[in-house]
C-alpha cells in the first residue's frame, strides 16, 4: 500500500515573516489521521495539555495575535465550528465565519477551489467541512495556505479523532491495552473511521457493534487487520460490554440514508441507559462525538463514566494545539 504523504505548504512565501518554523506541523494541511504516527500524537497531546492549563489559568492569550482563520462549513456543525472559533479567539486570533454557505458566493455556483483561493487572500489558515469525501484534499491542492479537514462526508474527521484519543489519554491515562467498543452507525460515521485508524497505532482491541446494514466498512477492517489489530463484529452489545474500557457511541445519521425506511428500521437499534451502565466496568468511559438523538439516555449524563461532555471541552484544547502548531507557534 502506498504511504500517505500529506501535502505541505511549508514553502509558502505568503505566511508572515517571523513565525517559528520548528513545529513538525508548521504549514501543513491536516487532512487525514493517516498522516500521524505515535510520536506526532504525543507531541500534539503535550501541546493540548499545555493549552488546557493555559486556558484554565488565563483564559485567553496572544499566541496567534494577528492571525486569521477562515471557517468554511458546507454542512451543519455546532461543536467543530464553535470550538475552532473559540480556539482561535482564545489564542488571540480572529475568525472569518462562513457557516451558512448559501449566503456566500457558493450559492452563485462558485467552486470549492475558487472559494478557498478567495479565502486564503484574507486568512492564514482554512478549516473546511464539506459533504463530499476528499473535499479537503481537493481544497489543499488549490490552496497555498494550510487546510484543516473538519469532516468530509462519510470520509474522515481527523481533528475529532485527535480529540477523542486525547480524551482517552486524559481520562484513562493510557491507550495501550484498552478494549474499545464502537457502537451504532459504523458505516457512515466518519468519526469512527478516523478513530479506528488512529487507535491502530496502539496495542488495542476493537469491538464493532452495529446493525448489519451499518457495519464498519470492509476497507477499514482490512486496513486494521493488516496491522494485526484484533477486531470483532457483533450486532449485540451484551457480549462485549463487560470487557469494554471505552464505549464509543454514535448517532445513526438520518442525513446519510437515501432510503428513509431503512433509517427508520435501525434508528433506535441501541439506547444506552442506566441499566446498561450497571453492567459496565467501574473504571471505563462512555464517549460520543455528539450530537446525540436518543442513543444515550439523559439518565446517564450524571454518571462519572459519561465523558461525552468533557470530550467536547478536550476538543477546544486539541484544536488550539493544532492551530498553534500549523501556524508555527508551538
Ligand atoms: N462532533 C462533531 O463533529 O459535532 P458537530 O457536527 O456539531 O461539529
Amino acid at each position: 500500500m502506498a504511504t500517505y504523504i500529506p501535502p505541505t505548504h511549508t514553502e509558502n512565501p505568503y505566511l508572515p515573516f517571523g513565525d517559528q518554523r520548528g513545529s513538525p506541523f508548521y504549514g501543513r494541511d491536516i487532512l487525514s489521521v493517516k498522516q500521524f504516527d505515535r510520536k506526532d500524537l504525543e507531541y500534539i497531546f503535550g501541546v493540548a495539555h499545555e493549552m488546557r492549563e493555559m486556558v484554565q489559568r488565563v483564559g485567553t492569550f496572544d499566541l496567534l495575535k494577528g492571525k486569521i482563520l477562515a471557517s468554511l462549513f458546507y454542512e451543519p456543525s455546532t461543536r467543530t465550528s464553535s470550538s475552532f472559533t473559540s480556539a482561535m479567539e482564545r489564542l488571540g486570533g480572529s475568525v472569518i465565519p462562513i457557516n451558512e454557505v448559501r449566503y456566500s458566493s457558493v450559492s452563485k455556483g462558485e467552486s470549492l477551489p475558487d472559494t478557498v483561493r478567495t479565502l486564503e487572500c484574507y486568512a492564514d489558515i482554512i478549516v473546511l467541512r464539506h459533504p463530499e469525501v476528499g473535499a479537503s484534499a481537493l481544497a489543499a491542492q488549490f490552496a497555498r495556505k494550510p487546510i484543516i479537514n473538519a469532516g468530509d462526508g462519510i470520509g474522515e474527521h481527523p481533528t475529532q479523532a485527535l480529540l477523542d484519543l486525547f480524551t482517552i489519554v486524559e481520562e484513562l491515562g493510557e491507550v495501550d491495552g484498552l478494549v474499545v467498543t464502537m457502537l451504532g452507525d459504523l458505516k457512515y460515521g466518519r468519526t469512527v473511521h478516523s478513530l479506528a485508524r488512529l487507535l491502530s497505532l496502539y496495542n488495542v482491541r476493537l469491538n464493532y457493534v452495529s446493525p448489519a446494514i451499518l457495519r464498519m466498512p470492509e476497507d477499514i477492517f482490512s486496513e486494521l487487520d493488516e496491522k494485526s489489530i484484533q477486531q470483532a463484529e457483533s450486532d449485540k452489545l451484551d457480549g462485549v460490554l463487560v470487557e469494554t474500557d471505552v464505549l464509543y457511541v454514535t448517532r445513526v445519521q438520518r442525513e446519510r440514508f437515501a432510503d428513509q425506511a431503512e433509517y427508520e428500521s435501525v434508528k433506535d437499534a441501541y439506547v444506552i441507559g442506566a441499566d446498561t451502565m450497571s453492567q459496565a466496568k467501574e473504571r471505563m468511559i462512555v464517549m460520543h462525538p455528539l450530537p446525540r438523538v436518543g442513543e444515550i439516555s439523559m439518565e446517564v449524563d450524571d454518571d462519572p463514566r459519561a465523558a461525552y461532555f468533557r470530550q467536547m471541552e478536550y476538543g477546544l484544547y486539541v484544536r488550539m494545539a493544532l492551530l498553534a502548531m500549523v501556524l508555527g507557534k508551538a
